[in-house]
């Protein structure tokens, strides 16, 4: 078997078993939706770039919102803005509470929620955002749209569970992220692939860290751009998975 079909099979054992992975890790006690692989990436990106502000579409239980926060207070710089639909799966246990972390009620797409991100992020030298709500097509599409002006350049916009829809597990599940990606990135030059962030092999977001160009940046095998501590060793165009 290849390397590449190996990566992928291990994929689909690890998101197939899901009660013993993915729906049971937790971090500090509070369930957290990502593999572990994902999550050391994002310490990477927050270690590297120091973002002042991170906004996170869908919380859930708030695992990867309290995950954010304990980063940034680990570098003392930063806060999380996560925003959700709903209060929460478990009424009885409230969602994690932190300095540098705050819970926005309503749509991702909302224009009010919208409106408020915006006036949050508006000024700010690094603005990160990560989308893991709503996983069709169609709404990835709309976030992607009506967020990527808030991301600020050399920074990251991340499409959680890019995976989906046979990338390759649960291809039952129709058009999903993958497929709003590939329809963004055909649109919209700004944004490149940072396949780099797939080293560790196990991700489910292959394909879904987009990094914003940075006007006077050339993105080859480790490039080195202003302001840029993070080791690129490829940027390509998504790969089919
Ligand atoms: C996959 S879970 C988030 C997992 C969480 N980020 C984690 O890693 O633990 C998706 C969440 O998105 C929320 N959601 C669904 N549609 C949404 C929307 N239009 N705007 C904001 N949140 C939404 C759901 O209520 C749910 O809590």
């Amino acid at each position: 078997m290849s390397h590449h079909n190996l990566i992928s099979e291990f994929n689909k054992i690890y998101y197939n078993d899901e009660n013993n992975t993915w729906k049971s890790t937790l971090w500090l006690g509070t369930p957290i939706q990502k593999f572990p692989t994902d999550l050391w990436m994002y310490q990477e990106i927050i270690y590297n770039l120091r973002p002042d502000l991170i906004i996170e579409a869908g919380t859930l239980y708030g695992g990867s919102a309290s995950f954010l926060a304990t980063i940034l207070e680990a570098i003392g710089h930063g806060r999380v803005i996560s925003v959700d639909i709903s209060d929460g799966p478990d009424p009885e246990k409230p969602r994690p509470r932190h300095r540098r972390l705050k819970y926005i009620k309503g749509s991702s797409t909302d224009e009010i929620v919208l409106l408020k991100l915006a006036e949050e992020s508006a000024g700010l030298d690094t603005v990160m955002v990560i989308l893991d709500s709503d996983h069709s097509k169609e709404h990835v599409l709309d976030e992607l749209n009506c967020l990527k002006d808030m991301v600020t350049p050399g920074s990251y916009l991340i499409v959680e569970d890019t995976n989906i829809n046979g990338h390759p597990v649960l291809p039952e599940f129709g058009p999903g992220p993958m497929e709003a990606v590939r329809e963004f990135l055909a649109k919209n030059d700004e944004f490149i692939v940072d396949t780099s962030m797939e080293r560790l092999m196990l991700t489910a977001n292959p394909g879904g860290y987009l990094r914003k160009r940075e006007p006077d940046c050339v993105y080859k095998r480790v490039a080195p751009c202003k302001n840029q501590r993070l080791g690129i060793h490829e940027i390509q165009t998504p790969v089919s998975y």
